[in-house]
């Protein structure tokens, strides 16, 4: 039985995906590197600082830790236009109606995202109010896959992690569960989410199920 559900953020809860990839596509365009989609999909779920290695290892470049720094620094920027605008428009299909289940059925619930901009993305789009935990990227040392953020998320609920389902749309995120011996279900194309315990094209498909 399913105890706690621990959403990932971007591109499950809120539709934030589509302004990392403008973001990083700005940025790699500026160091003469094409960024393309398949590219991004291998940077869902991963941190800002490993999305930029990665960025710079698909362009052949080395960069100075201070240079690396102005990067991020750039990226984040841009990516904060992008999201400023944020409001509860901007909710993925199914977000508000299972959340509200979740609380209803008394089912307890977390945040397990990678991003340190996760608590403004959840107080704009006005679900902040339904987490009793949040993990984000400022309280974990470790990028998916490794479980840390999950396992952490399982702590903070006083929750054993086989009562735990993870909600997941990148393949680094199903990884992560898996290794943090919990349940999880991809939300998105099952060709992204290998591994994943079911995969559905939006959490308004999961409404039903509990
Ligand atoms: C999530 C997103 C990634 C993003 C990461 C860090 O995992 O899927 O695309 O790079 O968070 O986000 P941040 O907001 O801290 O740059
Ligand atoms: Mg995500």
């Amino acid at each position: 039985t399913i105890k706690a559900v621990i959403f990932d953020l971007d591109g499950v809860l809120v539709d934030t995906a589509i302004y990392h990839f403008q973001a990083w596509h700005r940025l790699a365009e500026g160091l003469g590197y094409s960024f393309s989609i398949v590219d991004n999909e291998q940077l869902k779920g991963v941190s800002r600082i490993e999305s930029l290695e990665l960025i710079l290892k698909w362009a052949g470049l080395e960069k100075s830790e201070s240079e690396k720094e102005d990067l991020l620094r750039q990226k984040n920027q841009w990516y904060l236009e992008l999201i400023e605008q944020l409001s509860p428009a901007h909710l993925l299909s199914g977000s508000l109606e299972l959340l509200k289940k979740l609380r209803e059925k008394g089912i307890k619930i977390a945040l397990g995202s990678a991003s340190k901009n996760a608590l403004g993305i959840l107080q704009k789009t006005g679900i902040v109010g339904y987490f009793d935990a949040l993990i984000d990227g400022n309280a974990v040392q470790l990028s998916k896959p490794n479980p840390e953020v999950f396992l952490k998320g399982a702590e903070a609920l006083g929750i054993a992690t086989a009562d735990c389902l993870v909600l997941e749309d990148a393949q680094a995120g199903i990884d992560a569960a898996r290794a943090a011996g919990m349940q999880v279900i991809g939300i998105g194309q099952a060709e992204h989410l290998k591994g994943a315990d079911l995969v559905v094209a939006d959490l308004g498909c999961l409404v039903g199920k509990f």
